[in-house]
C-alpha cells in the first residue's frame, strides 16, 4: 500500500514541484501548472529528418496543450515558418529571447557591442513598456528586434483572437519605441498552432525558431552552454539564448558564454549576422 501511495501520489507530485523549481520565472510557473508544461525533450520523430535534430527544450502534454511537431510547420508553411538559414554559407544568427531585463540585456548589449557583433532580440511587449530605453538601445545599436508576444503567452493554448492581440500589442508597442514593426515572430516556448502560423503568413510575418538550443534557461555554466551550442551549430543555423528571465533565473553562464561563442564562431569561420540577412528576408513591416 505504502509502495502504491509513493508511485501513484507522491512520486508525480515530486516531479511536478521539481519541474515547476526547475523553471524560470513566476511568470512561467503559472504556465507549467495550469498549461502542464514538462521539460522532457521531444520525441526524435518530432524532428524534421532533413535538417538537423532540433533540440526542443520544452514539451506540453498533449492531452493538454495540441502540440504540432515543428517538421510538420515547415512542410507546410515553407519560409513563413523557419527553424535555421538555408547553410549555403556560413553565417549563424544569435538570438536572445524574454527581452529587456535590466539585469542582463545591457551586460550582453556591452559584449557585443566590444565585439561588433549584432544580434537579434525576441522582445516581450510586457517588458518593452518597463524598459523601453533597453529596447531603443537595441536598435540604436544596430541589432534587430523581433515580436516574443506581449506577455509569454502559450499560443498553442490561445484563440486566434487572443493570438492576434498577444502580436499586435507588442507590435503598436515596438512601433512607438523603434519606429518599425518588426517581421519576426518567435512563439514563447517555441509552441505555435497552424492556423496562427497560417494568420502570421496572411499578414506577412514570418515565425522563427531554432535548430540550435543552448539551454542557458536552466541557470546553467558557460561552459556547459557551448557544449550544446557546439552539438548541432552548423552553417544557417538559429541560436537560442536569453537575455532576460524571471526571478529565480540565473543568466550570468549566458553573459560569460557570449564572448567565448563569438571568438568560437570566428575560429570556426563563421559570421554572425541578424535574422533578416541570414534568411535573406526584410526583417520589417514598415
Ligand atoms: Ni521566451
Amino acid at each position: 500500500m505504502r509502495r502504491i501511495l509513493w508511485t501513484v501520489v507522491i512520486l508525480p507530485l515530486l516531479l511536478q514541484l521539481s519541474a515547476s523549481a526547475s523553471h524560470t520565472s513566476s511568470m512561467y510557473k503559472v504556465r507549467l501548472i495550469t498549461g502542464k508544461v514538462d521539460t522532457v525533450k521531444a520525441a526524435s520523430s518530432d524532428q524534421s529528418s532533413k535538417s538537423a535534430a532540433v533540440p526542443r527544450r520544452k514539451r506540453y502534454r498533449r492531452s493538454s496543450v495540441r502540440h504540432v511537431p515543428w517538421s510538420v510547420l515547415q512542410r507546410r508553411y515553407p519560409g513563413s515558418f523557419v527553424t535555421r538559414g538555408n547553410g549555403g554559407r556560413k553565417l549563424v544568427a544569435l538570438t536572445f529571447d524574454d527581452v529587456p531585463d535590466p539585469r542582463y540585456t545591457p551586460k550582453v548589449l556591452d559584449i557585443l557591442a566590444k565585439h561588433h557583433t549584432r544580434a537579434t532580440f525576441f522582445v516581450l511587449g510586457s517588458r518593452a513598456a518597463k524598459y523601453p530605453e533597453l529596447v531603443k538601445r537595441m536598435v540604436r545599436e544596430g541589432h534587430l528586434v523581433g515580436n516574443h508576444s506581449y506577455s509569454h503567452a502559450l499560443f498553442a493554448k490561445s484563440s486566434l483572437a487572443s493570438y492576434r492581440k498577444q502580436i499586435e500589442r507588442t507590435d503598436q508597442l515596438l512601433a512607438r519605441l523603434t519606429g518599425y514593426r518588426p517581421r519576426f515572430i518567435r512563439p514563447p516556448y517555441g509552441e505555435i498552432l497552424p492556423r496562427q502560423v497560417e494568420w502570421s503568413r496572411e499578414h506577412g510575418y514570418i515565425v522563427v525558431n531554432w535548430d540550435v538550443d543552448s539551454v542557458d534557461w536552466t541557470s546553467i555554466g558557460s561552459d556547459k552552454i557551448m557544449a550544446n551550442i557546439r552539438k548541432t551549430l552548423q552553417p544557417g543555423s538559429i541560436i537560442l539564448q536569453h537575455a532576460g528571465g524571471g526571478d529565480s533565473q540565473d543568466l550570468s553562464g549566458t553573459v560569460n558564454a557570449v564572448p567565448k561563442l563569438i571568438r568560437y564562431l570566428k575560429a570556426k569561420g563563421y559570421q554572425a549576422v541578424t535574422v533578416d540577412e541570414l534568411l535573406g528576408q526584410r526583417g520589417l513591416r514598415g
